[in-house]
């Protein structure tokens, strides 16, 4: 059965955007934001920061399971954390080898390693031993650093190691988020690999979707940023998996509405300012799909406090109503 799984994105897809987006529904999984491993195994306390879900049994409450992800370059640490993530509870374990950011390449983690198939071969392996077998070890990749020569060799690599799934985001490093993805890279890749290839990058609609698997050969598939600039996605993916006809795509007023369960679910963080970024920052990528998000982006983009935040939005709810 084909698979939809929610992206991690640092900073955007955290736990109160895993319980909206899964309980409008079509994800099968999640992925947590990763933890940056590097010399030390962590407390529980880094672990359930980044994935509280840990302790509501590893799942959304819409019972979507998060696998916890996981980032370095060195591979004992990296085995010792994976352990104890899983005796926390994690019901997977995801290795990021496609993060670009310089710090991180610096610091030996991330996308840098893709540079060495050998390396990935090793951090997998030691994980996939360390962890009980019954919780899976998958890894999360890009086509390669600065070209997409070694895109094989290290699929090959990660599967050789014991991983049951590799993701690919379809470019390289020095691609960055850079459109197009190249999801024809993926097709050699998934006909070489037993496990399963879950193709990821830049899927905004129903109709990407259905040409990245197409191209690509995937059946499993990854969203990102497109499913926040578009929250209904995952359902309108679901809806296309079972052949319905039917479209269950959000309109502006259903998108305020969740604007405001978005700021409730939010208050939990605690931190006022923090809490209008987060406002603004989904308001402006929900301004890809909806042009009345850019108009509240616009009106909200000076506003650090999540009450100002959201008596404009309260206005609007109130025009579009006036106007139904
Ligand atoms: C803001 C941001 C944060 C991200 N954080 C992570 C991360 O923590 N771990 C990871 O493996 N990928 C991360 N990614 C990459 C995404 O998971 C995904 O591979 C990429 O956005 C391409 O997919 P998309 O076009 O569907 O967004 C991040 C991407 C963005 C834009």
């Amino acid at each position: 059965m084909a698979t939809l799984t929610l992206a991690p994105m640092e900073g955007v897809v955290d736990v109160y955007m895993r319980d909206m987006l899964t309980r409008i529904g079509g994800f099968d999984l999640c992925v947590s934001e990763f933890v940056r491993v590097s010399q030390q195994r962590y407390p529980a306390s880094v672990f359930y920061h980044l994935c509280p879900e840990l302790k509501n049994g590893g799942r959304t409450p819409a019972g979507v399971p998060v696998h916890v992800q996981i980032m370095g370059g060195e591979a004992g640490v990296m085995a010792d954390n994976a352990a104890f993530a899983a005796e926390l509870g994690a019901p997977g374990i995801d290795i990021n080898f496609g993060c670009p950011a310089k710090t991180v390449n610096r610091h030996d983690a991330g996308a840098t390693l893709l540079q060495w198939p050998d390396r990935l071969y090793e951090i997998v392996s030691k994980v996939r031993r360390a962890v009980p077998e019954c919780v899976p070890v998958s890894a999360k990749m890009r086509l390669g650093f600065a070209d997409k020569s070694l895109a094989l060799e290290n699929a090959l690599a990660v599967e050789a190691a014991g991983a049951g799934k590799l993701t690919i985001h379809a470019r390289t490093k020095m691609e960055g988020y850079r459109p197009p993805a190249h999801w024809e890279y993926l097709r050699p890749i998934r006909e070489r690999l037993c496990i399963p290839v879950v193709a990821n990058g830049e899927i905004w609609t129903v109709a990407d979707y259905e040409k990245c698997r197409e191209i690509s050969g995937c059946d499993d598939v990854m969203v990102g940023r497109g499913v926040i600039a578009r929250p209904g996605l995952g359902g309108e993916i679901m809806a296309s998996r079972k052949g319905s006809i039917h479209s269950p795509a959000f309109g502006w007023p259903e998108i305020v509405t969740l604007i405001g369960e978005y700021r409730q679910l939010i208050t939990g963080m605690g931190n006022p300012p923090r809490e209008a970024g987060r406002l603004k920052q989904w308001t402006k990528l929900l301004g890809r799909t909806y042009p009345a998000a850019t108009d509240l982006f616009m009106a909200i983009r000076r506003f650090d406090d999540p009450r100002d935040i959201m008596a404009v939005v309260k206005k609007m709810e109130q025009r579009a109503m006036a106007a139904a």
